[in-house]
């Protein structure tokens, strides 16, 4: 998606230079056909009857949600908030699983009322919750299970869920309690099992064995059910990770579940969006080793909260001497850096794009410091649509109460 044209840097076919001059900085930019492309490696690689249910929780964007719609996915939400957006993309509430720990009776009640594929529980209060509601609603639900199957997916300790010390999910021998309730329930009915033991996963072996794990547990307590969900999708190339490819990965998961009827749900976020967008920021000076440019950590915080890393490259190249910069924004804390010890050609005013922003960046993003929201821009092609506007001053203050 990212080209050097005579040294000036391009999304698809259109040059950073040009979207900032129209759209101002800070800003998102997508690339169309690289979402379109990670997407149709996941339906390639898990062929029907599997099917692909996107983590709207990467990137949010109705566009983004409408575009997938298109293909025929589905949606994996994780509250309210989140199921009203598929909705208002135009997907069918069949499309939606939602998954969580925390979801409020009111989530569960719009849940259960627009007749969603299914509810991924992950406590016994969950479900005894679930089923008073169904009952009043005098409606069926079908559920599945997440199993913590305590397995370490060597990624970073906060985006780690599938061990012990996590809160998600429930251990294999209390499933077996929410299994036997559940039979004894008649609105309740149980689908699938499903687990999630991280995301940034950039090896196959940690999702084999944790599949191995789900089909022995359902196989041992000969469960009948419709689907495995094995949760988020692959790592993506941040700096040099080198996962593998989706065709690889899918080989391997499928060749466990060998010739049995149930089908796999695969939820990916990070590897479909992650590397289909940039921040594009400038300069604002030069001050010692640090180069402060017009993104913050409100925009962009991943580089504070997980210490990840974002290649950081100029909009325009140059032979010029390089120097050694940390890419810091204007948020007034000392984790507000997007990128340490970068080898830099830079001067105030000069473009630069941070990669792979496409996922967790703009759904995470934030007023601090009282900053608008940027916008958001997809490109395809020679176009580009805005696709979420910046935020406006005024609107920092909408919902305030000012008589008090
Ligand atoms: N399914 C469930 C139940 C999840 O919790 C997640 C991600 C996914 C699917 C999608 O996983 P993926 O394909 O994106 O790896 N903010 C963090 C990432 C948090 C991920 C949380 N769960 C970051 O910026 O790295």
């Amino acid at each position: 998606m990212l080209d050097y044209i005579d040294d000036k840097l391009y999304i698809e076919a259109v040059s950073a230079e040009s979207l900032a001059d129209q759209f101002a900085t800070p800003c998102f930019v997508y690339s169309k056909s690289s979402i379109l492309d990670n997407y149709r490696a996941y339906t390639d690689s898990f062929p029907s009857p599997h099917r692909i249910f996107y983590a709207v929780k990467a990137n949010s964007n109705l566009s983004i949600l409408r575009l997938l719609n298109s293909l025929g996915g589905g949606f994996d939400c994780v509250s309210g908030g989140e199921i009203a957006r598929v909705i208002q993309a135009g997907a069918n509430p069949k499309q939606i699983i939602f998954s969580g720990v925390g979801k409020s009776e009111t989530e569960i009640r719009t849940a259960i009322t627009l007749g969603i594929h299914s509810i991924n529980i992950e406590s016994s209060g969950e479900l005894d919750r679930i089923e008073y509601i169904a009952s009043e609603l005098g409606k069926d639900v079908r559920v599945a299970i997440r199993i913590n199957p305590d397995i370490e997916a060597d990624t970073h300790s906060y985006i780690t869920t599938g061990t012990k010390k996590d809160k998600f999910g429930v251990a294999p021998l209390q499933a077996l309690e929410l299994c036997a309730k559940i039979n004894s329930w008649p609105h309740i009915i149980l689908v699938g099992i499903s687990c999630h033991i991280g995301s940034q996963i950039s090896s196959i072996s940690p999702f084999v064995n944790a599949l191995e794990q789900i089909l022995n547990f359902v196989n041992c307590n000969k469960l009948q059910l419709e689907f495995i969900d094995i949760g988020g999708g692959l790592g993506v190339t941040y700096q040099d990770e080198t996962p593998p490819a989706i065709k690889e990965y899918a080989n391997s998961i499928l060749s466990i579940l060998g010739d049995s009827t149930t089908y796999l749900i695969v939820e990916p976020g990070r590897s479909i969006v992650a590397n289909a967008g940039v921040i594009l920021t400038r300069v604002e000076y030069l001050k010692n080793n640090f180069a402060i440019v017009d993104a913050g950590m409100n925009d962009l915080i991943r580089p504070a909260l997980y210490g990840s890393y974002h290649n950081i490259i100029p909009a325009s190249r140059n032979e010029d001497e390089t120097h050694t910069y940390n890419v810091v924004g204007p948020i007034c804390e000392s984790a507000d850096f997007l990128g340490k010890d970068r080898s830099l050609t830079v001067k105030p005013g000069d473009l630069l794009a941070i990669q792979s922003c496409g996922a967790y960046c703009a759904s995470a993003s934030s007023n601090y410091n009282s900053r608008p929201r940027p916008a958001e821009i997809m490109v395809d092609g020679e176009n580009c649509t805005l696709i979420r506007k910046r935020e406006t001053i005024e609107q920092l203050w909408e919902n305030e109460q000012c008589d008090v």
